[in-house]
Formats: C-alpha cells, sequence, structure tokens
C-alpha cells in the first residue's frame, strides 16, 4: 500500500551546505532502494518532509530519520494513503527557503503532482506545505518547548490526614491533586472510587446492579465528601465523577447532593461534578435542566474525558461547563503527534474564549506537560505528579527548572 507521511522538526545546532548535501546524498541512496520518494524544505531552522512509498519502507525510514542527532523536535503531522504518489521522483526534492521563493516552492509541487491542478491544491500534502511556507513568523511552540529543562521532584509537604486509612464497608475513596505546577499549588482534588479492598471503578460498577445504579452512585458520594472533610481538603475543590443517567433519573438528585455537602462541612461552590463527554451527548436534552439546577445550587461542572468522544468541540455549542478535562488519549505522547497538538491548539484557543478552565488528565511525561504547559495549559492531573492514594491525600511531585 501507497503511504504518505509529513513529519516536522527542528535543527539541533548548526548545519552548513556541506552538511546538507551530506543528508541529500544519503537520502536519495537509501530513498531509492526503498522506492521512497518525497520532498525536504528547510528554512533555516525547520524541516518540514514528505516522505511516500510503500507503507513498511515509509515507516522503516522514519524511523531511522527520527533518531537522528541532526534534528529533534520531530512531530509527525500526517499519515495517509494514496493511489499515486504526489511526487513522481523517486528521491527526494530538496528546498532551502533561504534561497527559493515560496510561490516557485509551490509551484514546483504542483507541478509534480499527478493530481489535477485545482485538485492538487486540495490535497493535505500540498496545505501541509503551503502553510509551512506561510506560517507566521512567531516564535515557534518548539522555541518554549524545552523538557530537558525541568526535573521533577518531590515534595514532602502534603495537607495532613486525620483519620488514615478509614476502612469502608461498601464503598471507598482515592484522591488524586489537579496541580497548577508553575504556581507549585493544588487546585482540587479528585475522589475516585474503589471498591472496598481497593478495586478499580470498573470493578466496583460491575458490583452493584443495574436498578440501583443511578441511586448508589449518588449515595457513594457521601463518602467522598466525608474523605474531603476528614483529609481537612480545606478551602480546596473537591471533584467527583457522576454518571449523567444518576442526575437525570433520581428523583431530587441536585438536593440529595446539596444535602450531603452540607452534612460533610463543605460548600456547593467547592464542589466540581464530572460527567463524561460520552454520556452528556447521548442524554443531552434531560441533562440541559440538570444542569441549570446544578448550577443554580452553586455546584461546578466539569466535562471529563474531553475530546474522547465524537461530540468534541460541539458540544461547547450547547452548554459551556466551567472546566473541561482533556482526555488522556490526546495527552499521551502529544509532544510526538501534529494532529493531537492541533486538537489542543484548538481546544485551549476556544476555552480561553469562552472562559472555560482546561486541565490535561493523564500526564506522565515531563515532555507532555512541557508540551501542553507552552501550549497555554495551566492546570494538570496524572502520574507525572501525584498517583491517586486510597482515603488519603498523596504528596505532589513538582517540577523545578535545572
Ligand atoms: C531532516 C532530515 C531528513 C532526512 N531525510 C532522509 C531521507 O529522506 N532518507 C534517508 O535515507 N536519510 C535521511 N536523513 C538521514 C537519516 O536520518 C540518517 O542519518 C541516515 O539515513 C543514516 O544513514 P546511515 O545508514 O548511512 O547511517 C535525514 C536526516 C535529517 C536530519
Amino acid at each position: 500500500m501507497l503511504s504518505t507521511l509529513i513529519y516536522r522538526s527542528r535543527l539541533r545546532g548548526d548545519i552548513d551546505d556541506v552538511g546538507l548535501a551530506a543528508i541529500l546524498a544519503r537520502a536519495q541512496q537509501r530513498n531509492a532502494e526503498l522506492q521512497v520518494s518525497g520532498i525536504l524544505l528547510y528554512d533555516g531552522s525547520q524541516f518540514l518532509q514528505v516522505l511516500e512509498g510503500p507503507l513498511e519502507s515509509v515507516q522503516a525510514l522514519f524511523n531511522i530519520i527520527g533518531k537522528d542527532p541532526r534534528h529533534d523536535f520531530v512531530v509527525e503531522m500526517m499519515r495517509d494513503y494514496a493511489p499515486k504518489r504526489h511526487f513522481e521522483t523517486v528521491g527526494m526534492t530538496f528546498f532551502d527557503l533561504r534561497r527559493v521563493r515560496a510561490h516557485t516552492v509551490l509551484k514546483s509541487v504542483i507541478k509534480s503532482s499527478v493530481v489535477p491542478f485545482n485538485l492538487a491544491r486540495e490535497e493535505r500534502v500540498y496545505k501541509f506545505i503551503r502553510s509551512f511556507l506561510r506560517r507566521p513568523a512567531q516564535p515557534h511552540i518548539s522555541q518554549q518547548f524545552q523538557p530537558d529543562a525541568w526535573r521533577v521532584t518531590h515534595s514532602q509537604a502534603r495537607i495532613p490526614c486525620k483519620v488514615p486509612s478509614m476502612v469502608r464497608d461498601d464503598c471507598q475513596f482515592a484522591l488524586q491533586p489537579i496541580v497548577e505546577p508553575l504556581t507549585g499549588k493544588i487546585k482540587a482534588f479528585e475522589a475516585l472510587i474503589r471498591t472496598p479492598d481497593g478495586g478499580s471503578p470498573a470493578a466496583w460498577f460491575a458490583s452493584v446492579s443495574t436498578d440501583e445504579l443511578y441511586e448508589v452512585d449518588i449515595h457513594s458520594k457521601e463518602k467522598a465528601f466525608a474523605l474531603a472533610k476528614e483529609v481537612n481538603i480545606g478551602s480546596h475543590m473537591i471533584s467527583v465523577n457522576l454518571l449523567p443517567g444518576s442526575l437525570v433519573q433520581v428523583p431530587n438528585a441536585v438536593e440529595i447532593l446539596l444535602a450531603q455537602i452540607k452534612r460533610q462541612g463543605l460548600v456547593p461552590q467547592q464542589v466540581i461534578v464530572e460527567v463524561t463527554e460520552s454520556e452528556v451527548i447521548s442524554s443531552f436534552d434531560e441533562f440541559e435542566h440538570v444542569i441549570r439546577q446544578l448550577r443554580a445550587a452553586g455546584i461546578n461542572l466539569a466535562i471529563d474525558d474531553f475530546g474522547a468522544g465524537f461530540a468534541g468541540l460541539s458540544l461547547l455549542t450547547r452548554f459551556q461547563p466551567g472546566r473541561i478535562k482533556i482526555d488522556r488519549s490526546i495527552v499521551t505522547d502529544i509532544h510526538l503527534y501534529g494532529p493531537k497538538q492541533a486538537i489542543v491548539h484548538g481546544i485551549v484557543r476556544c476555552c480561553s474564549e469562552l472562559e472555560i478552565t482546561v486541565v490535561a488528565e493523564g500526564v506522565e511525561k515531563v515532555e507532555e506537560w512541557c508540551w501542553l504547559e507552552a501550549a497555554g495549559i495551566k492546570y494538570f492531573q496524572g502520574y507525572l505528579f501525584a498517583k491517586p492514594v486510597l482515603n488519603d491525600t498523596p504528596t505532589v511531585s513538582w517540577p523545578v527548572a535545572d
């Protein structure tokens, strides 16, 4: 199968004409052997390369190129399949943009395309090349993205737990902080449900019969609020997960929550109810009036797993929660994938206009945090900072600049 791969990267150190010629000579030779063709653009600091050829050859070549120490921040932008090559010649056509005008490059790209002129312009390959040629001279995100400049250290400071290791009968909760790394502040704790022996939320849900699911879901939250009180969360916020069905189907669900919050000495404004994107969109009409009730009661709302379902940003045309949590599937290895980066840029821009707080969840690597921070996200949750701890607050690891 004929495949196309586009990546972007940044020159590391200096390279002169001789160095560039060496890369190209090797590329011409190996690409011919592998039947890979393409185009390499270089503007003095960044590369954009299109590789096309048999799927396995393109992948094997990209694995080699990705490890080349002469460049870094290698970000995959596109993988696609095509009936024919965009660039007929086998080898690598090189354009040094310091010497060739953008217009000339585009003309040459269109000319080499086997697709008719007006359709060639519709090809994503062409669009990637065009936006690389025309991008504004503002500093690229890679100039702020400096993961090597940070290391993550453990801090001993933690909120003391008054009653360590409470034993729960039917369910218990683990607490995981949502942090603002650059100020070293904990913004909230998420209470994650566990079985009596510490099992996962899925195991807990599996132990509950379908008839009582929603009732049990709502009533379990009192234990989360009780834990928040016992570990002395003070004025921090506490986030709990609820099935939208529990809010819609259980009569007086919002009053039940309000009574639990009051009994445990908390105030509604410090409580965040998290519901997942896919659950909200599947029962949106019923859910809409519960949202109003929740907000009218002062309880905050967050959309969990944002970007994982099919609704995405279009959900925000129907209602705007105070917070969204970007799904871990987008966060994982964000520093390596252009499509994920484009989605996060879109989310950040949109949420900033709508004044919605964005949290990235499932952050495990310094590179992920660093990229997301450079993209404008301030709040994070994930193993990089703290793992959830049963019936207690964990210690937090904070990034410090080297
Ligand atoms: C921006 C850039 C683009 C490159 N493109 C190609 C390429 O298209 N084909 C290729 O064989 N090597 C390419 N290289 C070089 C490879 O990364 C690698 O250094 C080379 O293939 C190793 O050759 P060797 O097997 O002789 O060690 C590129 C390097 C850079 C920095």
